[in-house]
């Protein structure tokens, strides 16, 4: 049994029907809105009036909204069955489907409910990404400069140099980047599946990320474009707490601009609306946010306490 994003037919109609022939296929509403326990539900009873039993295998064709919710399916299904992930977005041929983490969210909170559950498979065919909207290429693009920042300088070069055929073509070199992405992941999932440690480093740019992604902003910024202002932001705050390497943070401001992903708040979200949704955060231990900060490309820490005046006074510099 398939479950495809509502997109795919529309725009990847034979590719779809290259890789699921007669599998019977389920369609998932386009956007984050379908991440939800009810979704869940309806999809497994579904499963069960087509009569899917605890030996069937669930397909993911989509984004990471699809995968996400898929997995979350395929993992509680008769307490769990096995998944395969055909990721359609960059986003999720790099990121969201490496790893085995899947969750639907709650009301005002993000992936609140899922599990650890790993696909089977992973099938990244870049031919789907030929109909993927620019935007949520260069959102995508913004976690494959996320996980070069944290494991691999060398990525981060070819990035930069190659950066507009990364963004307009679906060649050897986007392959190169994507693969190198996946394995630098799984590299870090290897040594620390559920998250006790190391793993929190994928978590770069995403505390402030997550804080303006569930701050209500409208018109809605794409996660990986909130990712983007992250990063920036925990560069800033490495080089006012003199951690980071000089020229960190303008080599990031850099190649985000040149990708054309935001490296500034919007002006209609203040700080304090900013700190609140910080606070919130279901990473935050004792209401107080952790951060990642690199000291050097492909040198991160994690689990940082960062005082709340050097935020205030980032968060103050990002508006300018
Ligand atoms: N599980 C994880 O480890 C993990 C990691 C990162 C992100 N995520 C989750 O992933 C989700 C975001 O994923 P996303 O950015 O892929 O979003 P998405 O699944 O919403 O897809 C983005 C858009 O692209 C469309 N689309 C998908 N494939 C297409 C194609 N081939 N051609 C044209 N359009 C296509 C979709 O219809 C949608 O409108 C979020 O819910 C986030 O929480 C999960
Ligand atoms: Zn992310």
């Amino acid at each position: 049994m398939a479950l495809v994003d509502a997109h795919l037919p529309v725009v990847q109609a034979e590719r779809l029907d290259s890789y699921l022939r007669d599998i019977p296929r389920l369609i998932v509403p386009r956007g984050e809105g379908s991440k939800t326990l009810s979704h869940l539900e309806g999809f497994a009873n579904d499963l069960l009036a087509l009569g899917l039993g605890r030996d069937g295998l669930l397909v993911a064709l989509g984004g990471g909204v699809t995968g996400d919710l898929c997995g979350t399916l395929a993992a509680s299904y008769f307490r769990g069955i096995p998944f395969i992930q055909i990721p359609t977005t960059l986003l999720a041929q790099i990121d969201s489907s490496v790893g085995g983490k899947v969750a639907v969210n709650l009301q005002g909170a993000k992936n609140a409910m899922g599990y650890f559950h790993q696909p089977r498979a992973v099938i990244a065919d870049l031919a789907f990404l030929d109909t993927l909207e620019a935007r949520e290429k260069r959102a995508g693009f913004a976690e494959m400069i996320k996980m070069a920042a944290i494991a691999d300088e060398s990525l981060l070069d070819t990035l930069e140099s190659k950066l507009d055929s990364l963004l307009t073509k679906s060649g050897a070199e986007l392959e190169a980047a994507i693969e190198r992405s996946c394995i630098l992941k799984a590299k870090v999932v290897e040594q620390d599946e559920r998250e006790s440690g190391l793993r929190e480093i994928l978590n770069f740019g995403h505390t402030l990320g997550h804080a303006v992604e569930s701050s209500g902003l409208e018109p809605t910024w794409l996660h990986g474009e909130c990712v983007a202002l992250g990063m920036v932001a925990a560069l800033s705050l490495g080089d006012l707490l003199n951690m980071g390497e000089s020229g960190m943070l303008a080599r990031m401001e850099n190649l985000l601009r040149a990708a054309d992903l935001p490296v500034r708040l919007p002006r209609n979200l203040s700080p304090e609306r900013i700190l609140e949704t910080l606070s919130h955060d279901k990473k935050a231990r004792e209401g107080k946010s952790r951060w990642v900060l690199l000291e050097n490309w492909a040198q991160p820490r994690w689990g940082l306490d960062v005082p709340e005046k050097a935020l205030l006074q980032v968060l103050d510099q990002l508006r300018s």
